[in-house]
Formats: structure tokens, sequence, C-alpha cells
């Protein structure tokens, strides 16, 4: 019998390999003034590869200006986004860690606000923009734009800017690109029969939906290096088929509908599927609590073979070594909890007894490879 992984095994896909199986979840910064990398990102991402994350991944990073969620968020859209990526990138390899961009377009949800604002529709006049792009004409809640459906030539212009986006994230030193395919973004918009309504081959039946999706992929993998790997971050349910109501509209995106996805974006090319829920739907009832999501990533493991990662309310060390131990996971992302503790991985590893380097500044020299004693790390070993 093989031995079973745990949260400190190196983790390959393709010719990147993982130092561990931690990796920072993609998380929106609104920092950014048309859609440049500063300081704070450079601090945001490179902390969390400092603190020994194996995987580090950007926020959602727009194929196109009006692909950003907000006026503030990353962009790729043109040569000038590749310098202050590439600077980032560069740090998170000096850390030992792999750099990845998730690539987006928001759709129906663009042009919003920051959250520490009420939820509200950005004017063109603060930096907003006209028009509002979208599979089919709903709004996602009556605080968002009623956007405009996507013109079949429009869509191919998108697909092109991911094609061309994921150019510069080689450009830019990446080592991985993860599609944001979760959270009501437009490729989900797509794929739920909620938000897509359309008649033509974008829409109606489950192959006409996920064909956005997958006809994107094959253009990303068409430039993307062979021996890099690719990860789409899916929403394996809109949550309607679990609170238990008759919902009129019908139930959206379901599970079974993940199941059928996965394997045709593994033969597509993609490597991993990183398993999120919900955020097509303004209000649907969700049982949020530790590890929720990580049954979706269980099953769509063991159903399908193709290598997963799980995410949401993932905060402890037992948690996410138990996730990959049981076979539940190949890597767990985590958002909120690396927030609060950049260095995270470093008390993880003290907690579940595995040595692991540490950034060499925090290395005694006497001591050769042990940690420095810092004053957080003086507790029982
Ligand atoms: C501030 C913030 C920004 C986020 N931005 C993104 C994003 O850009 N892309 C994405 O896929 N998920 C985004 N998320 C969701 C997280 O990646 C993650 O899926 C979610 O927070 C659940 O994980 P957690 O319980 O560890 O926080 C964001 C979450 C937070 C807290």
């Amino acid at each position: 019998m093989s031995h079973p992984s745990h949260l400190f095994a190196p983790f390959a896909m393709r010719s990147v390999v993982l130092p561990n199986r931690i990796a920072l979840s993609p998380m929106c910064q609104y920092s950014a003034v048309d859609g440049m990398v500063n300081d704070w990102h450079l601090v945001h991402l490179g902390s969390r590869a400092v603190g020994g994350a194996g995987l580090i991944l950007t926020e959602a990073t727009a194929v196109s200006p009006e692909g950003r969620l907000s006026p503030g968020d990353l962009g790729l859209w043109s040569d000038d986004h590749i310098s202050g990526l590439e600077r980032c990138v560069n740090f998170i390899h000096q850390q030992g860690a792999a750099a990845g961009i998730q690539l987006g377009h928001a759709g129906r949800k663009s042009s919003i606000a920051p959250p520490w604002e009420q939820t509200r529709v950005v004017p063109a006049a603060e930096g907003g923009w006209e028009e509002i792009l979208a599979p089919s004409a709903f709004a996602f809640s009556e605080r968002h734009a009623v956007p405009r459906s996507l013109s079949v030539s429009e869509i191919g212009r998108i697909q092109d800017d991911f094609r061309t986006a994921t150019e510069r994230a080689y450009r830019s030193g990446f080592d991985v690109i993860e599609l944001h395919a979760a959270h009501g973004y437009l490729f989900h918009q797509f794929l739920s029969p909620l938000s897509n309504t359309r008649g033509d081959e974008y829409g109606g039946t489950f192959d006409n939906r996920v064909r956005m999706l997958l006809e994107t992929v094959r253009l990303i993998r068409a430039v993307w290096p062979e021996h890099l790997p690719l990860i789409v971050r899916i929403s394996a349910t809109d949550w309607l088929e679990y609170d238990g109501h008759a919902h009129p509209e019908g139930l959206g995106w379901m599970m079974q509908d993940s199941l059928r996805l996965v394997p045709l974006l593994r033969d597509a090319g993609v490597d991993l599927v990183d398993v999120s829920s919900g955020g097509n739907v303004a209000q649907p009832a969700i049982p949020v609590g530790a590890g929720y999501q990580t049954a979706f990533s269980a099953q769509i493991r063991e159903q399908t073979g193709v290598a997963t990662g799980t995410v949401g309310m993932i905060t402890s060390p037992q948690q996410a070594d138990h996730a990959i131990r049981t076979g539940q996971a190949d890597l767990v992302l985590l958002a909120r909890e690396l927030l609060r503790n950049p260095y995270w991985p470093i008390e993880a590893a003290r907690q579940l007894k595995v040595e692991v380097p540490w950034p060499v500044q925090y290395v005694r020299a006497a001591d050769g490879r042990k940690p420095a004693r810092l004053p957080w790390a003086l507790g029982p070993r």
C-alpha cells in the first residue's frame, strides 16, 4: 500500500512540484489603480509565501477592464501589467513557493464598490463602466446593474482576452493559472441555467452552457506551456438543490452537473479542480460551517478521479491534514485563516510535528536549518 499523503507532502502537477498542500486562496484586494500591482499586493502575496504556503494564488485578475468586479481589481489586459506581477512572482519564488494567477471576468457582477462600502454599482463618473455584460440580461441582485446579453462575437472576444492574458501570465513568470469559473463570475453565469437563458449554442442544454468554459480552456491550453498546470475553480452547486424548497425557475447548477463537467475539463487539459460553491444566487440558504465544502471536493475526486482542491472554513492544521490524509482533496486552500495568520503553515508544521524549512533570514547560523528562536516560536516544540 502506498504511503498516505499528508499536508506537508510535496504535490506535483505537470512539472511544478509544490512543497506542500497549502495554497493561499485568491482574494480580491480592491487596491489596484488601472489594474496595476502596487506595494500592497506584493506584501499581501509575499507575506503568505514567507509564511510557508506552497502555492500563492493572486486575486481574480481581470482579462479586460470591464471584467473587473470593482475598479480596484488587478488586471492583465495590457503589457503594462506584466512588470508588477513579475515582481510578486520573483519574490514568491525566492520563498520556495509556486506562483499562480487567477484569471477572471466578473460579467454581471462587475462595476461594484469594494466591500467596505455598501454594495452598489459604481457609476462611470467614479471609475465604473458604462455597460455590464453577461450571457443573459438578468441582474444578480437589485443592487447590481442589469447586464446586456453578449453577442456570439463578443463571447469570442472575451475568450481571446483570456488567451492573451494567459500569454502575459507566462511572460510574468507564473507557474500556474487558475481560471475563475465559480462564485457567479462570467463562466459560472454561463454554466447555470438561472443566469443563462440563451437560445443559441451557448445556452439551453448542458453541452451548450459548458461550451464557453470548455472552449476557453482549450484556447488557454493551446498557449499555456504543456509543462505548466491549469486549475479551474468551480462552484459545485448553486445550493438550491439542498434547501428543500420548490424553485419555479429551477435548481440552477447542481452537483450532478459538476460531476459531468469535471471529466470534460480534464479532457481539455485541466489538472486540478478547485471546488468551491455558491455565488450565483443572491440569497441561498448555505449551511456554512467548518469544512462545509469539503464533501463536494471528496465526491468529485472519488467519482471522477480528477485531482481536487478544497476550500471554505478550513482553519485548523488537523482539519487540513485530515482532508489530505483521507483523500478528500489533493490541495487545501485557505483564505481568511491566512489573513489572520500569514505564518499559518509554519505553525501548522509545528503542531503536526513536521520539520519545514524557514526563510533563511529566520534561521540562526549556529543552528543550521533549525528555526531562530523568535519570541512567537518559544513555546514547546
Ligand atoms: C477578502 C476576500 C476576497 C476574495 N476574493 C476572491 C477572489 O478574487 N476569487 C475567488 O475565487 N474567491 C475569492 N474569495 C473567496 C475565497 O477565495 C475563499 O473561497 C472563501 O473565503 C472561503 O475560504 P475561507 O473560509 O478560508 O475564507 C475572497 C474571499 C475574501 C475573504
